[in-house]
């Protein structure tokens, strides 16, 4: 009988310190799994705090590794710039990573290499413009045929000559326009200043080219009328769209006769800003309307 308790009671000890060795190491790993998941988050934590991007209100965090070499590749470039030019798709090929352009029928509506428009769409309120203001067969947005009609009239008030040679254009004239372009001059120029079908603004009925009356629209950065409209288009809700030294940001060649309608308090503020729609959208509108 002793014997059989002497077993006994052996028995429940081992059983007893097995089950002990079992629970200390399952409360040892819950401890060791603690302690990488917080290694974790203050990694992150720190890492986020030495992120100067995330300052900023345009950052996006899915962009980060893009800032991070965007910034390796171009050390003299600020901040700003750096994380304005990617959210813009600056880092990538022209025409790849395309995205359907949104805010549609909206004075804030982004087209460029990277947003494009849907081969059907055509603006809403096209209006034909009158005859005494642009060349015939001229249509475009209610809101910007009004504009920049005052604009023409106060112009002349002035002493300016200022005609609309090409404002909406359909996707289809667009393709003929930039298929020729590339017959006669190849993909790599054409692009540098005609759009390909999708992607020109003038499909969004909110654009103007502008000469000096009857004169070569390529001669118009030489004239008065394109100094008036540099100090008063803004007013009018109308602003250069293809700056000089911009062409990084814009990818296009500077443009003297090419405006864009915005709307007046939108344009004062572009102009005051000196930044281009681009890159004022990525800054201010983008979160607001997206
Ligand atoms: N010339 C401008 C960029 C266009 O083709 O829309
Ligand atoms: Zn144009």
């Amino acid at each position: 009988m002793k014997k059989i308790i002497i077993i006994l009671s052996s028995i429940i000890v081992v059983i007893f310190i097995i089950l002990m060795v079992f629970l200390f190491n399952t409360n040892s790993k819950d401890k060791d799994i603690d302690n990488v998941k917080d290694n974790e988050s203050t990694e992150k934590v720190k890492e986020k705090e030495d992120n100067e991007f995330s300052k900023l209100s345009y950052y996006k965090e899915e962009n980060l590794d893009r800032y991070k070499s965007y910034e390796t590749n171009n050390p003299n470039l600020s901040i700003e710039d750096i994380v304005t030019k990617v959210n813009l798709n600056l880092d990538k090929e022209i025409y790849t990573d395309t995205r359907p352009s949104t805010n549609l029928n909206t004075n804030y509506l982004l087209v460029n290499k990277f947003n494009y428009l849907d081969s059907n769409y055509i603006p809403e309120n096209l209006e034909l413009l009158d005859n005494s203001y642009a060349k015939s067969g001229i249509y475009l947005v209610k809101e910007a045929k009004d504009n920049i009609e005052r604009l023409i009239s106060d112009a002349k008030n002035d002493g300016m000559n200022i005609r609309v040679i090409s404002a909406y254009r359909s996707y289809s004239y667009q393709e003929n326009l930039y298929n020729n372009y590339v017959k006669n001059d190849g993909v790599e120029n054409a692009d540098t200043y005609s759009a390909r079908p999708g992607y020109s603004e003038h499909q969004t009925g909110l654009v103007v080219d502008i000469t000096r009356a009857f004169d070569d629209f390529n001669n118009f950065e030489n004239t008065n009328e394109y100094n008036w409209m540099l100090e008063n288009a803004h007013n009018y809700g109308f602003i250069l769209r293809y700056p000089k030294d911009k062409e990084d940001i814009t990818t296009y060649s500077f443009e003297a006769w090419h405006y864009r309608y915005v709307g007046v308090e939108l344009a004062q503020k572009i102009k005051a800003s000196n930044l281009t729609f681009d890159e004022y959208y990525v800054r201010y509108l983008e979160s607001d309307n997206n």
